[in-house]
């Protein structure tokens, strides 16, 4: 399921009446008593407009295209049902879910088995970047509910002696519109399951679709503040850090166009005492998981992240988003901002426009049909930074240089040295050596 998006004319789903929905419960959706249990158990004392629309259509057996604003349930809208099914006809290798990105992948994962755990359910992730033995190992033991990305499955499909999906019940594409962008990887799983497919799964797989769709189009929350700031590109650092000063105790996720930029912007908080922490695809998979876990358990207040973090994590604590670069594609804006204000939460978002960006930032407001107020800022506070922050500007490119080199040193490790924390010491090198100096100019 992904967030508003455009498809081929499936049936609608009746909209039910404001006060009926108001008043349902997962039970009367359908669900089994110790399904609901596990929904009560996690807080969820009734269902989103999505779970309504979506459950009982499920349960019928439809084939469903969900679409919803961000955090709201999509994921329990199809783990509900699966699960459901599941107890009534117990079965190995019964459902699929495709997500577009590892973190994503763990984290449904995790929702599968808080639902599932009280009646056994065992879930298999396949993605890339980690051994792919200990994964064959997984998939001989035929878990009911694997969780893949798309590429780490093909190698599987072809390379795992006895592994196949031909018993699969149930498809889920999560972040639909983005697996299906990546086009080789999905016609090989649709020969997969489905032999010589060529057409995208979207048209070829699905049978007389229902669409329960319960936004308008490219919705952004209710409760989200967007705001946007307009600055000459070369003040983009000393604003974020005034921003990051003057909304100081929250939690924030800021986004970066490119890998490099993560890094450095990374290593550029840090030197200025932040505790941030990247997410990127130039990451070993262990130290994006470990950024991740250190985000979320609120041991970093910052993380910078590329797109690659950009649709589906659920992190309820984000107070923030940050577009520190522009997103180029008007929809990833609607994503990246749907990491705050999650679940009926609030939120706030503040996107970055340079004179190089205006274009881009017309287009993301024609796309939200929103005009945002400007995020105020007193310019005189924050040219008052322009000194400190260009020190640390200094210490970050060299810090990057560094870990290049480390990074070209060591390529055997396969890139255990790929993180801000710990592995650079160009700082402390600073810090004893040239500081001092320059301190005694
Ligand atoms: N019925 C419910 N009641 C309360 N909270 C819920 C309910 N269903 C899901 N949630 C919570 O809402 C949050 C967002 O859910 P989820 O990640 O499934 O959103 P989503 O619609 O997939 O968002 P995105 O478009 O960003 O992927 C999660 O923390 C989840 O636990
Ligand atoms: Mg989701």
């Amino acid at each position: 399921m992904a967030a508003p998006e455009e498809h081929d004319s499936p049936t609608e789903a009746s909209q039910p009446m404001v006060e009926e929905e108001e008043t349902k419960t997962f039970k009367d959706l359908g669900v089994t008593d110790v399904l609901c249990e596990a929904c009560d158990q996690l807080g969820w004392t009734k269902p989103t407009k999505i779970q309504i629309e979506a459950i009982p259509l499920a349960l019928q057996g439809r084939d469903i295209i969900g679409l919803a604003e961000t955090g709201s349930g999509k994921t329990g809208a199809f783990a509900l049902p699966i699960l459901n099914a599941l107890l009534e006809t117990p079965q190995r290798l019964f459902a699929l879910v495709l997500t577009p990105t590892r973190e994503l992948a763990f984290q449904i994962s995790e929702q599968f088995e808080a639902l599932g755990s009280s009646i056994g359910v065992q879930s298999a992730v396949i993605v890339g970047g980690i051994d792919s033995m200990s994964q064959s190992l997984a998939l001989a033991k035929k878990p009911h509910v694997i969780i893949a990305t798309p590429g780490r499955l093909i190698d599987h499909l072809e390379n795992t002696k006895g592994f196949n999906l031909r018993a699969l019940k149930y498809l889920v594409m999560d972040e639909a519109d983005r697996i299906l962008n990546m086009d080789f990887e999905t016609e090989s799983i649709s020969r997969f399951l489905f032999q010589n497919l060529v057409q995208k799964l979207q048209r070829a797989a699905l049978k007389n679709p229902v669409k329960c769709a319960v936004s308008s189009k490219y919705q952004t929350v209710e409760k989200l503040q967007q705001y946007y700031i307009f600055i000459p590109s070369k003040f983009k650092d000393t604003y974020l850090v005034y921003i990051l000063n003057e909304l100081a105790g929250n939690s924030f996720m800021i986004f970066c166009s490119t890998c490099n930029n993560t890094q450095r912007t990374a290593l550029l908080l840090r030197n200025l005492g932040f505790t941030a922490i990247p997410l990127h695809g130039q990451m070993s998979q262990s130290k994006r998981l470990g950024s991740l876990n250190k985000f979320k358990a609120k041991a970093r207040s910052i993380l910078l992240a590329t797109d690659v973090a950009s649709r589906g994590l659920d992190i309820p604590h984000v107070d923030v988003v940050v577009n520190f670069d522009i997103p180029t594609h008007s929809k990833d804006y609607i994503h990246r901002v749907g990491r705050t204000a999650r679940a009926g939460r609030s939120g706030k978002a503040i996107t970055f426009v340079t004179q190089y960006d205006v274009e881009l930032f017309q287009r993301i407001e024609y796309l939200i049909g929103k005009k945002l107020p400007v995020f105020p800022t007193q310019d005189d506070e924050v040219m008052m930074l322009t000194e400190r922050v260009a020190e640390a500007q200094r210490f970050a490119r060299m810090e990057l240089r560094e870990h290049g080199e480390k990074k070209k040193r060591s390529r055997e490790d396969a890139g255990d040295n790929d993180d801000t924390e710990g592995a650079i010491g160009v700082r402390n090198k600073v810090a004893g050596g040239k500081m001092k100096k320059r301190k005694g100019r």
